[in-house]
């Protein structure tokens, strides 16, 4: 069966980028990297594109006057080469519901909370803030309000007493590299439907309770 074509958004260090092109090494991959985009020439994830062999390109939104041009260019880049499926892995930009709409239900995004709770930025130092004693991740499709859509994999962690924002964001981005590839594959099976904006997951094993702290005696 051929391969899901996958484009890949960065902005930053790609560690997710990296999980998905170790991923869709397996030689049973349902997926493959058609091309990762990053709109920082900075980005280190571009050095690990440029590592596995892969087409990727800076699209810096800095060189277009509108943020429909820019997303235009976007577009004809994942289009140009047959992408299949969207995932912002990290990719800090905010999108217009044209982009949204146009990519509606083959665009994914990685979150570093359980969302609903805790959308936008700084979601590690804000979950300690509340003071909630699991934190987590999420893979979701793409709405065009900011971080929200039908969810497709959540991973929590608890949140533990000793914990700085960077302590907490570390044991978060574990999972993140487990989710995201879990949620693509899931995608490139056909297991992932959207009902009435929730997903139904074919075959979906069970998953037990986690209670944080640990009951003692
Ligand atoms: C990840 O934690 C991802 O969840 C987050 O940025 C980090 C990128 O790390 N994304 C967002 O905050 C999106 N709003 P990476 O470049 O190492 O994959």
């Amino acid at each position: 069966m051929a391969r899901l074509k996958l484009g890949v958004l960065i902005s930053g260090s790609g560690t997710n980028l990296q999980a998905l092109i170790d991923d869709c090494a397996r030689t049973d991959a349902a997926s493959e990297i058609a091309l990762v985009l990053s709109n920082r020439a900075d980005a280190f994830g571009l050095t690990r594109a440029a590592q596995a062999g892969l087409p990727h390109r800076v699209i810096d939104h800095r060189a277009h006057d509108s943020r429909a041009g820019f997303e235009q260019t976007l577009s004809a880049a994942l289009e140009a080469h047959g992408v299949g499926l969207v995932c912002l892995a990290g990719f800090m930009r905010v999108l217009t519901a044209a982009f949204v709409e146009r990519w509606r239900d083959r665009l994914i995004n990685i979150h570093p909370s359980l969302l609903p709770a805790f959308k936008g930025l700084d979601t590690h130092a804000r979950a300690i803030e509340a003071g909630v004693r699991f934190a987590g991740c999420t893979v979701h499709f793409v709405r065009s309000e900011v971080d929200s859509g039908p969810i497709i994999v959540q991973a929590a962690v608890p949140v533990l007493p000793d914990d700085t924002a960077e302590r907490l964001a570390a044991r978060v981005l574990r999972e993140e590299h487990r989710c995201l590839p879990l949620a693509v594959r899931l995608i490139a099976q056909g297991r992932v439907s959207v009902v009435g904006e929730r997903c139904v997951i074919d075959a979906a094993g069970p998953s037990g309770a986690l209670i944080n702290p640990a009951l003692t005696a």
